[in-house]
């Protein structure tokens, strides 16, 4: 069994960009993930990709939503790396929650990557009750996807999914950054071995002027954006940040070599 945030300082000097978690069922997912929202298919989100992997990321967040599963998967496959040293996530959007086994058939036929390693709901959908989660169990069972979870979920819709889960969720997708702490959720998360992952780490670009961050970043030579992805790896969370430009993909990366204090912790937890 086991249990991840708040890990001791000795342990978080040892995080890497390759480093995981182990989620709910024993799969591995890489900490840190680029996001690929608001990418344009073909040539953006495929450079993108493709630099991620050169720097070395490993975990890609897509959706049907976003449209550039295609472009996810070219990269993937034009890259050298095997298939398996790559995690994927892509969701079901609620428009398809109708027809589960389609969507799914159809991501996975734009990605072409065999298998889904983390298939979401990406959006709740109260009107459908049980059955969405159902039809993403048959697809687990079949194999088709390593692990499935949610999105956008809030507490009380986490505990009625768990009341009837016969696979229980293995991750939740939110918003999660300094400016928006949402403890509530964490610690859920934490208590019932769901893996919180952090959408908009970099609060979409809107904080990164932030003076409070400016200063922080310097104590470690460090920008806003290094430190706002460091508290959230340091709480235990998953960050995909987005970014579409070569340079600042490889400075997202940069965040395995320092440590925040305490004081500096505390002052992120309650911006
Ligand atoms: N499940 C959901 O409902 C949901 C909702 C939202 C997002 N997501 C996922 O989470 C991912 C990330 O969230 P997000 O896209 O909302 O926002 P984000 O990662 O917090 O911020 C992305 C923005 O920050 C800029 N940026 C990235 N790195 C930077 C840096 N080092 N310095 C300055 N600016 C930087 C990016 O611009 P450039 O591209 O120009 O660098 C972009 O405008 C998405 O791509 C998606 O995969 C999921």
């Amino acid at each position: 069994m086991y249990s991840y945030p708040y890990l001791p300082f000795p342990i978080m000097q040892r995080l890497s960009l390759s480093t995981t978690k182990k989620l709910n069922n024993g799969i591995e997912i890489p900490i840190l993930g680029l996001g690929v929202w608001q990418m344009a298919r073909g040539q953006e989100t495929e450079e993108a990709v493709r630099r991620a992997l050169e720097v070395g990321y490993r975990h890609i967040d897509t959706a049907k939503l976003y449209r550039n599963e295609e472009s996810v998967g070219k990269a993937v496959l034009e890259s050298p790396l095997p298939r398996e040293d790559v995690f994927i996530t892509t969701k079901l959007w609620s428009t398809d929650a109708f027809d589960v086994e389609g969507a799914f058939a159809t991501s996975l036929q734009k990605l072409g990557l065999g298998y889904v390693d983390l298939y979401l709901i990406h959006w709740p959908v109260p009107l459908f009750g049980n059955r969405v989660w159902k039809q993403l169990e048959r697809l687990y069972d079949q194999k088709l996807v390593r692990a499935i979870g949610v999105s956008n979920y809030n507490v009380s819709q986490l505990k009625e999914l768990l009341a009837f889960a016969n696979v229980p969720p293995a991750v939740n997708q939110v918003e999660f950054n300094a400016f928006n702490h949402y403890r509530e959720m964490l610690d859920y998360c934490t208590a019932h071995q769901i893996a919180l992952e952090a959408y908009s780490p970099l609060t979409r670009g809107t904080q990164l002027d932030d003076e409070r961050l400016v200063k922080i970043g310097m104590h470690y030579g460090k920008n806003p954006a290094h430190v706002l992805l460091r508290w959230v790896i340091e709480k235990g969370a998953i960050a995909i940040p987005k970014s579409s430009n070569a340079q600042r993909i490889g400075e997202n990366a940069d965040i395995f070599d320092f440590e925040l204090t305490k004081e500096d912790t505390f002052t992120l937890d309650n911006l």
